[in-house]
């Protein structure tokens, strides 16, 4: 059950962060085989939840899901209500093998997951884990600032010094799209060909990574850095980190980061 253990803890977190009122937000987290045997016995299918588009790639994969409607404030403490692991089966199909115990089915974002997950395991084969969240200061700031990528990438790089080497690769920013629609999947899918994270304007961010800690971390280095830009947001500025500062860091760290951007 450590899987589990793992990712309640996680869940919890970010509800006490104020990040996923009510039922926002959403995990789906890549189990290893031998991780679902220790969980629940993995021929016993107890239902199927069929997907219109082309899940191919994942197949013979295992993942654990929160369930739509459910609150991260109840994962911890009940996990097999809130919770499903499934196998992707065939092109079309997911199949339960444990959890949604009171009937429940995958988060409405679950075709985003699933597409998300496709494009990460392209361009990182250790890719497991996507966490869809509703942050308080990224969500402020995607009212009071355009929704350019690189501008965001920019801003959030000269925020705070860490910024630039928790993400060198920068951020995405998406318009309004109606979300756990498929056009809100597809484009944000998309943007993970190039990016582990992809805000939603006035709704939330994607994160992606390879273990809880990593996508946790990018969350509150995010937010962080929303937060102090937010906080900053009408004062007169007398000083912030410059281009060169950030090229500094960049060679200290060999940071890979976004060309185009600072230079
Ligand atoms: P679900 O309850 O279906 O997971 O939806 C929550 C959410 O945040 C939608 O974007
Ligand atoms: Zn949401």
């Amino acid at each position: 059950m450590k899987a589990i253990e793992e990712i309640t803890e996680i869940l919890d977190l970010l509800y006490k962060h104020d990040w996923d009122e009510r039922n926002g937000g959403n995990l789906s987290y890549i189990l290893k085989e031998e991780e679902v045997k220790e969980i629940c016995d993995i021929n016993n299918e107890i239902r199927e939840f069929k997907y219109d588009f082309d899940l191919s790639y994942l197949v013979g994969k295992y993942f654990l899901i929160t369930g739509t409607g459910k609150y991260f404030k109840n994962c911890l403490k009940d996990p097999e209500n809130n919770l499903g692991i499934m196998k992707v089966k065939d092109a079309h199909t997911l199949s339960l093998l444990w959890g949604y115990n009171d009937g429940g089915r995958p988060t409405s974002e679950a075709p985003t997951h699933l597409k998300c997950h496709i494009e990460r395991l392209k361009v990182d084969s250790e890719h497991r884990l996507v966490i869809h969240s509703h942050p308080t200061n990224v969500i402020c700031m995607t009212h009071v600032h355009d929704l350019d990528s690189n501008h965001w990438t920019e801003d959030l790089w000269k925020m705070q010094t860490e910024s630039i080497v928790v993400f060198p690769e920068g951020i995405a920013v998406l318009p309004w799209i109606l979300c756990g629609g498929e056009q809100i999947g597809i484009e944000t899918a998309a943007k993970m060909q190039e990016y582990r994270a992809v805000v939603w304007a006035q709704h939330g961010l994607f994160a992606t990574g390879r273990t809880p800690d990593e996508v946790y971390g990018l969350i509150e280095t995010i937010e962080k850095a929303a937060q102090i830009y937010m906080m900053t947001l009408g004062y007169k500025h007398y000083q912030s980190i410059t281009n060169e500062n950030l090229i500094e860091l960049a060679k200290a760290f060999n940071l890979n980061y976004r060309h185009g951007i600072i230079d």
